[in-house]
């Protein structure tokens, strides 16, 4: 049986891949998971991962994602795809370089290797950056009860994004940058172009 797609939506905070992740699983029949926290184990560790009052060094921080990741492939995401069922994901490994790699300074080369440790070569066909500047970001999103990742500076959200930018500027093959400050129904569009060129 032929193994399924495996799709991946990345972006800062705020920039509606959530929303785009669920439509797009939604109308391709895929399996929609997001990270951190989409396991038993993985709802634990994000309630650790966010609490902003509980203080973390940027290498747990990187531990305790890429180990919720390795039981998300683990448990959910191969065992899908083997069935040859298509996977939308709301956040994957490069989430990882971004946020803790380019945004808290964790040397890339040891997340890369520790990354490799936790995916064991599950790798996304496509990943969809959706990219908005800080700003618009933090127009959108709600002011109160800020967790870990949205108490950050903006410095931090703009390290973030840059780090997003310069990946998908590498790798043009399985990557694609949609301006993510258009209406929700433009984005979605300029989205299913690129997407239904793939195989699912
Ligand atoms: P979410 O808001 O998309 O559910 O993600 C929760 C936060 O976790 C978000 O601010 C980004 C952050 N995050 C990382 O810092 N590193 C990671 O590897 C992942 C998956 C998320």
């Amino acid at each position: 049986m032929a193994r399924g797609l495996f799709v991946v939506f990345e972006g800062i905070d705020a920039c509606g891949k959530s929303t785009q992740a669920r439509r797009v699983a939604h109308d391709r029949g895929a399996r929609f998971v997001f990270e951190p926290g989409d396991t038993v184990l993985g709802a634990q560790l994000r309630g650790w991962l966010l609490d902003a009052s509980t203080p973390m060094s940027p290498v747990t921080e990187s531990l305790m994602m890429l180990a919720d990741r390795s039981h998300h492939v683990a448990t959910v995401i191969e065992p899908t795809l083997a069935r040859g069922t298509p996977v939308v994901a709301d956040r994957f490994y490069a989430s990882t370089l971004a946020y803790q790699g380019y945004g808290r300074g964790v040397d890339m080369a040891d997340l890369q290797a520790a990354t490799d440790l936790a995916i064991g070569g599950c790798r996304p066909a496509m990943t969809v950056l959706i990219d908005i500047d800080v700003d618009t970001a933090n127009e959108r999103r709600a002011r109160s009860a800020e967790d870990r990742f949205e108490s950050a500076d903006a410095a931090f959200h703009d390290r973030v994004r840059e780090g997003y930018l310069e990946m998908a500027a590498r790798d043009h093959a399985r990557w694609f940058v949609v301006d993510g400050r258009a209406t929700i129904d433009e984005v979605a569009a300029v989205i299913d172009e690129r997407l239904g060129a793939l195989d699912w």
